[in-house]
């Protein structure tokens, strides 16, 4: 059996799905739905750049919103489990001849240093990093509970759940198994395009408990770089039904939910940033997964539509968001630089 003093280490791992940085041609629309609708702490203010948090997120931000003239997605970032998992993840990429970029630490405020890379075959661009400081709300706005970053307000998302990605049909596998081959995702559940035996219709893969931290779907637009979503996770399922009573009376536009996803099990309702028109999720309850050797669960073309919505609205599958703002990898060039 190996001792701990044989220094055995697992090389670069991932941690979670940490942040996410949306481009938005209307910051202030966007701040009102994230800040004062979803009830996210407006935690710093840098010129067109906001940084937000969730209730229940203890660090900096989980989400960027920076004004920009097109409302793309600038960077799907995931945090490392340890410091040098950043440096030893650039190492891995220049071996594998992935070209990635340093950000240096402060570029996104209260964040340490990252790097940053397209997907291969899907091309979002990517950043991990691990170090991100842990901030304080301002004092009216703490909660007596120091298990939350400040009261629950709002709509009540609580922490950043999940990201989901498109790309063409013709990348999805090539990106589905790099993320999992080199950034440790476990398939968790899957199913093939009934027209295409052996090509993913679509992937959900976690290296966290969640059912999935990033979701992988075939685009039939054959559109590489695309997001469909990004969830914020709620407390109760009855939260979603709140959200839609609140969000009709204030005109937001939600087009499919409140339902409930047979893939994952979770009540999902979908709307849309009325200031980016960017898709998000929110979602509560959902399956756990703690068994190490857990196998993918198949679900085949005829189940498919109950995996999706198991009850509610049928889902609008089509992206909402692009994932880079130019194309090829000129995609690299972080905005916030
Ligand atoms: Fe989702």
């Amino acid at each position: 059996m190996a001792k701990i003093s044989d220094g055995y280490d697992p090389g670069p791992g991932i941690s979670h799905a940490g942040s996410i940085s949306l481009g938005t041609k209307d910051i202030e629309k966007s701040l009102w739905f994230f800040r004062d609708v979803l009830g996210m702490e407006e935690v710093e203010r840098d010129g067109n750049v906001a940084y937000l948090r969730a209730y229940q997120e203890l660090r900096h931000h989980s989400l960027v919103l920076r004004e920009q003239d097109e409302a793309v997605v600038n960077a799907f970032s995931m945090r490392t489990r340890r410091a040098q998992d950043v440096e030893l993840f650039y190492e891995h990429l220049q071996r594998e001849e992935i070209e990635a970029v340093e950000i240096p630490a402060g570029t996104e405020k209260g964040r340490g240093t990252a790097v940053r890379f397209l997907l291969p075959g899907g091309e979002h661009p990517f950043e991990l990093y691990f170090d991100m400081d842990k901030t304080e709300a301002p004092e009216e706005i703490q909660s007596r509970l120091p298990s939350n970053s400040s009261t629950r307000r709002g709509l009540g998302v609580r922490r950043l759940d999940h990201f989901n990605v498109q790309t063409s049909p013709q990348t999805i596998n090539q990106t589905e198994q790099w993320a999992r081959e080199h950034l440790g995702l476990k398939r968790r559940e899957f199913a093939y395009l009934p027209d295409h035996p052996g090509t993913l219709m679509a992937s959900w893969t976690s290296v966290s408990s969640q059912m999935h931290d990033v979701a992988f779907v075939a685009n039939r637009l054959e559109k590489t770089g695309q997001m469909h979503h990004v969830a914020y996770n709620l407390e109760n399922m009855s939260d979603a039904l709140t959200a839609a009573d609140i969000l009709r009376d204030l005109d937001v536009s939600f087009g499919v939910g409140p339902g409930k996803h047979g893939i994952g099990q979770a009540m999902y309702l979908y709307v849309h940033d009325p200031g980016s028109d960017h898709r998000v999720e929110l979602y509560a309850s959902g399956y756990q997964i703690f068994d190490e050797d857990w196998e993918a669960i198949e679900w085949r073309p005829e189940d498919f539509p109950e995996g999706l919505t198991w009850y509610g609205d049928p889902i609008d599958t089509t992206p909402g968001s692009r994932g880079r703002d130019t194309t090829g990898t000129a995609g690299l060039r972080n905005p916030l630089l």
